[in-house]
């Protein structure tokens, strides 16, 4: 929340609200810190925690901590290097960024992934997705959450702005499961579904082909009063979690927001805002600030919940408030 505070002072008004901004009521939005923090933890006692780890691997990629920077738009409304700086900000820290199809600027590293929407004209989609692939992606994310942008989430800010793209350019509102194939066809990657909060929907994404779910709803930016993320995961990870990676976003701020989500059986976290506003305050260095201190801070958790290791991690640690 510092931060944020920190953020509103330097930049532009309408970037800060652009950022922050939730559809409609902004009831989604506002839930979903508070919803993590539903749960209590259960510390085990007589555990060696003189060393703990927070490394994880993730489709072949380690991992100083399992928090990425996940997909946002527009960086270089943040900052004057855009994606560029928060790509060198994600990799000092040993995480991934996963880079939006609604980027600024592309991005140069070998710690990213590339999240794509479906557009109406698919041959604009695939033209993204084969360069993200040549140029070194590790994963593809579809979002699968945004059938129409979310008015309210339109940036006044130039002609970037999603909704002053012209109609090919928007996201396919029909879009079926067959792109997961798709996707994976073309690019030759892992696809990971993002947007999934019932059951049924990763289930069927796993069925097509999936490589992982990303349960989100989207920072509360698409469909307002969707379901926090934080009650719909642990449903999702009963259905597909002995099979495929379950990732988490929304409203995840500090260590023991990311041991919850873990103890509920994500894989991994992302971090949606949180990167903008550490991007907008201190650049490449602030998004490694940000993503170091949300690894110190798991790891002070884990040791206080006598957790050494990230695979010491399960349900055991976690009783409803
Ligand atoms: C300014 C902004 C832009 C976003 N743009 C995208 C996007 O281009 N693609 C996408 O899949 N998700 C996008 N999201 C959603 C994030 O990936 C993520 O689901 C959400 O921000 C996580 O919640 P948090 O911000 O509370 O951490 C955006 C979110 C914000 C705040």
């Amino acid at each position: 929340m510092d931060l944020e505070e920190r953020a509103r002072a330097v930049l532009p008004p309408a970037v800060f609200e652009y950022y922050r901004g939730g559809a409609g009521a902004g009831i989604s939005r506002d839930e979903a810190t508070a919803a993590w923090r539903d749960w209590r933890f259960l510390p085990r006692l007589f555990q060696d925690v003189s060393r703990v780890s927070t490394e994880i691997s993730l489709f072949g990629t380690t991992l100083a901590a399992p928090v990425l920077a996940g997909p946002t738009a527009l960086h270089t409304l943040a900052h004057p290097e855009g994606e560029v700086a928060t790509a060198r900000g994600v990799a000092a820290a040993g995480s991934v960024l996963v880079h939006s199809a609604r980027a600024g600027v592309p991005v140069e590293s070998d710690r990213w992934w590339f999240q794509a929407y479906v557009l109406r004209d698919r041959s604009l989609t695939e033209a993204q997705v084969r360069d993200a692939a040549d140029r070194g992606a590790r994963a593809v994310v579809l979002t699968a959450d945004a059938p129409y942008v979310h008015r309210s989430a339109i940036p006044e800010a130039g002609a970037a702005a999603p909704g002053n793209r012209p109609p090919e350019w928007r996201q396919d509102p029909a879009l079926g499961v067959d792109a997961i194939a798709w996707l994976a066809g073309i690019s030759g990657l892992p696809v990971l579904v993002k947007g999934v909060l019932r059951p049924a929907d990763a289930l069927a994404a796993v069925a097509a082909g999936a490589a992982g779910v990303i349960v989100s709803n989207h920072g509360g930016r698409q469909l307002d009063r969707a379901v926090s993320s934080a009650h719909a995961l642990r449903p999702v990870v009963e259905a597909v979690g002995a099979r495929i990676p379950v990732l988490v976003d929304g409203g995840i701020r500090d260590g023991a927001d990311v041991l919850t989500a873990l103890a509920l059986g994500a894989r991994a976290v992302l971090l949606g805002r949180p990167v903008l506003w550490a991007l907008a305050t201190d650049g490449a260095q602030g998004v490694r600030d940000l993503l170091d201190a949300c690894r110190e801070s798991l790891a002070d958790t884990m040791a206080q919940a006598g957790l050494a290791t990230v695979a010491d991690i399960n349900a055991s640690v976690l009783v409803a408030r």
